[in-house]
């Protein structure tokens, strides 16, 4: 009991000096925050792309930020993944959007709830965007931030399952313009002594499809996962990066030949195995928060002659066949791959599904040259089980015309 107490008491005075204590960064109203002068004036140092962000949910708000218009558009889009990449201070998953008391500007999944007749905060969302279009810009945002101790965030997709690429009053670089890719039939990491190789050059914003089809118009093939407008240069590649031919290719970090980097200091750094070599293993899996990746320099691998595609969806009658399905299933895993048998699945009673995703996509942009023999087989009935799932595969198995907005 007097144990208990404390605990409770001390934990109290823990939240309760939390609280109490400044944040740690300048944001937005601090005293110490940029005055408008000096954020005009490196608004100049990049190009006039620094933007003071609206919250996006504003136009269904009512007052003065109100647009009907604009807002149907939002309700009718809300959960498709290309219309969100393009809204600046949209995240993918709503819940980093807000702060954890809620406090936000949520966007009404029906548009009869609009116009809202509440109050849009900024809740987790970022105070100021810098929409970069060079390395110079990611250069000078970041000395900035440095200088006046701003909350920075790096903004790709916004796709970050913990919530990463936003934060409360943060001033946020978004990379999602950097979309430059290019081939080099013989690349020698700087300062190394090596085999010249074929590799691919692709810049921060450039997302996994992205990525797949630059490799297919140098008629090669790449790395990558399984959502389209995931970013491969981002948090995928930064955490490891898995897909469906890592076991032909590797993971994404195994792939990597070199990054150019701006670390805190505001220095443009070349990070391979001959330089920087400590932040090359860093980098590498672990996570993106060494320095802001703005390109890498990626193996390429030669085209695939043929691929095959089979979807399906196996639907047990009880606990006891799916088990048996699934286990047999995962038996096979092995020796499916020794023939070069590779996919995406997904188990959750009463299910077993093969290929969530759009395998036309995978196919086209992964691999390959050559022929392509989708074959399509379905076992029961069409499955719409997404609420079971956790977020990764509820994400992931959006049905047109299922009842999807409940889903995010
Ligand atoms: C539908 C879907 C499918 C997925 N499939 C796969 C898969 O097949 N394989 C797999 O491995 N993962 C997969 N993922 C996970 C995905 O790789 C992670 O969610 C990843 O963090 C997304 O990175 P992002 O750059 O797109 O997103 P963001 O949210 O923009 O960024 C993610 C994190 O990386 C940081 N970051 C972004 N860009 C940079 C940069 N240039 N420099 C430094 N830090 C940066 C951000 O600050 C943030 O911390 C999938 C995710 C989704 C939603
Ligand atoms: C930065 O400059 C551009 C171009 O002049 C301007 O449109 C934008 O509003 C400026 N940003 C801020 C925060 O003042
Ligand atoms: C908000 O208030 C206005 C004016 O009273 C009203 O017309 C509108 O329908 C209200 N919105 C909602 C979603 O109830
Ligand atoms: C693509 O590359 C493959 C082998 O790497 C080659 O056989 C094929 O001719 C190439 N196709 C084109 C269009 O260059
Ligand atoms: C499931 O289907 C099989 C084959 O039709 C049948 O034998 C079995 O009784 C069914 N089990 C249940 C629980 O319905």
């Amino acid at each position: 009991m007097a144990a208990g107490l404390t605990l409770l008491s001390l934990s109290l005075s823990l939240i309760f000096s939390s609280a109490l204590a400044a944040a740690p960064y300048c944001l937005p109203g601090d005293s110490c925050f940029p005055s408008a002068k000096e954020l005009s004036s490196f608004n100049t140092t990049v190009g006039g792309r620094l933007v003071k962000s609206v919250p996006y949910g504003a136009v269904c708000y009512a007052g003065a930020t109100y647009d009907a218009e604009k807002c149907a558009t939002l309700v009718a889009n809300f959960v498709t993944d290309e219309f969100r990449l393009e809204i600046s201070d949209a995240l993918m998953y709503t819940n980093w959007e807000v702060t954890e008391d809620g406090t936000g500007c949520p966007v009404p999944q029906d548009i009869t709830l609009t116009p809202v007749n509440g109050t849009c905060s900024y809740g987790n969302l970022a105070s100021y965007i810098v929409e970069v279009a060079s390395t110079q810009d990611i250069v000078n945002s970041v000395k900035f931030v440095a200088k006046h101790n701003l909350r920075f965030r790096i903004k790709n997709t916004g796709h970050d399952y913990a919530g990463r690429s936003s934060g409360a009053g943060s001033f946020t670089i978004r990379t999602h313009h950097l979309q430059g890719t290019s081939f080099i039939p013989a690349f020698v990491p700087d300062g190394c002594k090596a085999t010249p190789e074929p590799a691919l050059m692709a810049e921060a914003g450039v997302s996994v499809h992205g990525l797949y089809a630059a490799a297919d118009g140098f008629n090669r093939t790449t790395i990558g996962g399984i959502g389209r407008t995931v970013g491969a240069l981002g948090g995928y590649i930064l955490g490891g990066g898995t897909g469906i031919f890592s076991h032909r290719n590797g993971l994404g970090v195994d792939n990597v030949l070199q990054f150019e980097v701006v670390t805190a200091d505001g220095k443009l750094r070349t990070v391979n195995r001959c330089q920087n070599s400590d932040l090359f293993w860093a980098l590498r899996g672990g996570g993106g928060t060494f320095g802001v990746t703005t390109r890498a320099w990626l193996k390429s691998h030669p085209p695939l002659k043929a691929t095959n595609a089979v979807t399906g969806t196996l639907v047990s009658n009880s606990t006891e066949t799916w088990d048996s399905v699934v286990r047999t299933f995962v038996d096979q895993l092995p020796a499916l791959f020794e023939k070069g048998i590779t996919g995406e699945w997904i188990a959750s009673y009463p299910y077993l599904v093969c290929a969530p995703y759009n395998p036309q996509f995978m196919l086209t942009h992964a691999l390959l040259q050559g022929h392509h023999f989708p074959a399509t087989f379905r076992a029961g009935r069409d499955a719409r089980f997404s609420r079971r799932l956790p977020l990764y595969f509820r994400h992931a198995y959006l049905h047109p015309g299922s009842d999807q907005r409940s889903q995010r």
